[in-house]
């Protein structure tokens, strides 16, 4: 795979997983990818929750579905470092978090890894079961691994819908 469209064209959500863990090495490269995600006015408002151990996924259970992913990354964003235009006061925090959520993905598929990007959890649990500070967001759940979803995983590429749906030229 050479380019950038390759990868994302190769990259679907999976939502079933081998027990096999994500490799150390391999969590460091898409943390990595996640920190250097750019950010509106460079604040870095972000902060990523790593659950890698079976207790914290068994905790993260009380907050949404896993998916059986060994490795979990909580991705959060804080309101008090987050740029706000000043015209609306609109906060930056959920495009910054999803730009590094984004990044990670992708990552994570570079390195033949899976992931499913969850944002159907419950807020209140989640901040409950790993003591997320009032400050901390979270915003989105990024779970990887491998998939165990064998010849029946889906590739939804054909869903989209077609560029002229999109596109807009003025
Ligand atoms: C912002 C966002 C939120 C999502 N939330 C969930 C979720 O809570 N649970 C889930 O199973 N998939 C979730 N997904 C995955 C989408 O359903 C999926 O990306 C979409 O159906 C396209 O399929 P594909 O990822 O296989 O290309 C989310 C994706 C995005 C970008």
């Amino acid at each position: 795979m050479n380019t950038f469209i390759e990868l994302a064209k190769s990259r679907n959500s999976v939502r079933n997983y081998k027990e096999k863990p994500v490799e150390k090495e391999k969590l460091d490269i898409i943390l990595e990818s996640g920190r250097i995600a750019p950010t509106a006015a460079n604040q870095q408002p972000c902060k990523f929750l790593v659950l890698e151990n079976k207790n914290s996924i068994k905790k993260l259970q009380n907050a949404c579905n896993p998916h059986n992913a060994p490795l979990a990354i909580i991705i959060c964003a804080d309101k008090n470092i987050a740029w706000t235009r000043p015209f609306d006061k609109n906060s930056m925090i959920e495009i910054d978090a999803s730009i590094a959520t984004d990044h990670m993905m992708l990552c994570a598929q570079d390195l033949g890894l899976n992931s499913c990007w969850i944002t159907y959890f419950h807020p209140d649990e989640l901040v409950k079961q790993f003591n997320i500070p009032k400050n901390l967001i979270p915003i989105n759940i990024l779970v990887i691994g491998y998939s165990d979803e064998g010849k029946t995983s889906k590739c939804l590429k054909k869903d989209r819908k077609p560029i002229d749906s999109f596109v807009e030229y003025l």
